[in-house]
């Protein structure tokens, strides 16, 4: 049976050896798909020991998809202009690195949530492994310039930077939030809410028009859905539609094959929702 996993630290409650059995299911693929507990200093030596065993994929989740950059023999395009990989992919010569964030995201922002993106002016909250892998794909999905705000600007000014579209994309203080007007399309991609708790966001960046979107799902997603509502934004997306459509990407590039996502969708929005 062809063994895949995904390798986080923590991972026990990953959705994603649910998802990845059920599109095996309804493909007709056999496949085994653990959840691996990689703490950061075992991470390369945990991804070696898979591979030596036979592991032919792998998705990389929090806290690792920066780290497991280092750990190809190749990138994807779109994995290199992130910077960061959440699919490892067996070759011949050793792992192949991709990004399926972006995509999925987009997918579940297009397709499912029914967004048109184009010309949306974006504010990106975060600049870590989750706003990489999603920025690249917003921008070439049309919209309007990107704002990018981090706790760090550092990273946000590298960001910015590897992304190379500086007409387009403009890294700015988190302290200067209030001074920035309001944006069509919030993306929250930091963990914050997951630690100390989501940074103070002015109701001014929504306006009747703003989707707002939250990266996570579930009891990390609140806070910043709680405020979008109470700030008059149109939407508010959680990122369980992304993480379905991620792994469906991902499945694609493991098995050649995309699976329908629906079903799965409405699974495991009915036992969260
Ligand atoms: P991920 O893969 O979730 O992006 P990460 O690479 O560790 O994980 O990035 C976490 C993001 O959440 C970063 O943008 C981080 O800001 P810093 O770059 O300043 O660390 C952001 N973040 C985490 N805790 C935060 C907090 N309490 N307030 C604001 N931003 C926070």
């Amino acid at each position: 049976v062809k063994r895949f996993a995904v390798i986080g630290h923590p991972v026990a409650h990953s959705l994603s050896p649910r998802i990845h059995a059920a599109f095996g299911r309804q493909v007709g693929i056999a496949l085994e798909y653990a959840a691996m507990d990689a703490p950061p200093e075992l991470f390369d030596a945990i991804v070696a020991e898979f591979a030596a065993e036979g592991g032919l994929g792998a998705n990389v989740t929090l806290p690792h998809k920066n780290r497991a950059v280092s750990v190809c023999t190749t990138l994807s395009e779109r994995a290199r202009r992130a910077g960061a990989v959440n699919t490892l992919v067996r070759t011949a010569t050793g792992w192949e690195g991709d990004n399926t964030d972006g995509v999925g995201l987009v997918r579940d922002l297009t397709e499912r949530q029914g967004l048109d993106l184009r010309s949306r002016r974006t504010l990106l909250i975060g600049a870590g492994g989750a706003a990489r892998g999603v920025a690249p794909a917003l921008l070439d999905a049309g919209i309007g310039d990107l704002y990018i705000v981090n706790r760090t600007p550092e990273r946000a000014d590298a960001l910015a930077d590897a992304l190379a579209s500086p007409g387009r994309v403009h890294p700015r203080y988190l302290r200067d939030i209030d001074t920035l007007g309001t944006f069509d399309l919030i993306v929250n991609a930091t963990s914050a809410a997951r630690t100390d708790g989501l940074p103070s966001l002015p109701m001014a960046l929504a306006n009747p028009r703003t989707a707002a979107v939250d990266l996570s799902y579930g009891e990390v997603a609140i806070p910043f859905l709680a405020w979008a509502r109470a700030a008059g934004a149109h939407d508010g997306i959680d990122g369980l539609g992304m993480l379905v459509e991620q792994a469906a990407e991902s499945f694609l590039r493991w098995h050649g094959v995309r699976p329908e996502t629906d079903e799965v969708y409405e699974t495991l929005r009915e036992h969260r929702a």
